[in-house]
């Protein structure tokens, strides 16, 4: 689809998007983080631009070009991505949730470098959850009143669909976004599986691109009426 005569299917809609890795400091030279490329998440936010919709990105450490038109906000931590979300949340109708957030951060950052004491015993880290930044928006009172639509996407290394559906409905989204086949990190293709209330849909594999510009579609599809 060419981008000028791409549908204007979120036209007057207002949608944020969580991308790319989250980077947990350990102390000031190290940390946590994980292979997201963020290249989903950046390729749906410029589909749902090039779809007619103000749009908005929240980015952890990634190399990639801002889609043009979009407005990004770069974040480090979990805590941060979600301090970002929460504070544009109420201008929002959609949220989509492609981030792949750590799931821990050390209890305490070192304020120095850590070093080797000589012992040949390695530091005791301890760890502690990081906030769920999807199910926080979609308890939020917009989300539970159906004007703020919430998708997800679920990383699986098995058992796509069961876990997916699973995420779905302890996460409260109406819809949730597996990918399929295995390692899709820093690709440009993938294939996707949509789980919402009626069932599946599979996206067949194609370019990161197309499958963005599918699941806008697939997304303003399932728009209530209230928020059209
Ligand atoms: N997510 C989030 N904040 C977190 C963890 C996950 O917003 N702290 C979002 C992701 O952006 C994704 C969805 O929740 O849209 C599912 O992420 P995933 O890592 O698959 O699920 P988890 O709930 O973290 O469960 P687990 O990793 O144990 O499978
Ligand atoms: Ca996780």
């Amino acid at each position: 689809i060419v981008a000028s005569f791409a549908p204007k299917v979120l036209a007057g809609q207002q949608v944020l998007v969580t991308a790319g890795p989250t980077f947990e400091a350990i102390d000031p030279v190290r940390g946590i983080t994980n292979h997201s490329s963020g290249k989903m998440g950046f390729a749906i936010a410029r589909a749902a631009q090039e779809a007619g919709a103000r749009v908005t990105l929240v980015a952890g450490p990634v190399h990639l070009p801002t889609p043009e038109g979009v407005r990004r906000i770069d974040v480090q931590s979990a805590q941060q991505m979600l301090e970002a979300v929460e504070r544009s949340l109420p201008e929002y109708g959609i949220f989509i949730a492609t981030a792949a957030v750590a799931d821990w951060r050390t209890a305490n950052v070192s304020e120095q470098k850590l070093k080797k004491d000589g012992s040949g015993q390695p530091p005791a880290l301890q760890f502690v959850e990081n906030p769920d930044i999807l199910a926080t928006v979609a308890r939020t009172a917009q989300a539970q009143a159906g004007t703020l639509y919430c998708v997800g996407f679920a990383a699986e290394s098995h058992d796509l669909e069961a876990n997916a559906q699973a995420k779905r409905l302890r996460k409260q989204v109406p819809l949730l976004v597996g990918n399929i086949g295995p390692a899709t990190f820093g690709k440009d293709d993938n294939a996707l599986l949509l789980i919402d209330d009626h069932g599946t849909t599979e996206l067949p594999h194609a370019s990161k691109r197309v499958l963005a510009q599918q699941l806008v579609s697939e997304i303003a599809r399932r728009l209530p009426d209230t928020q059209r």
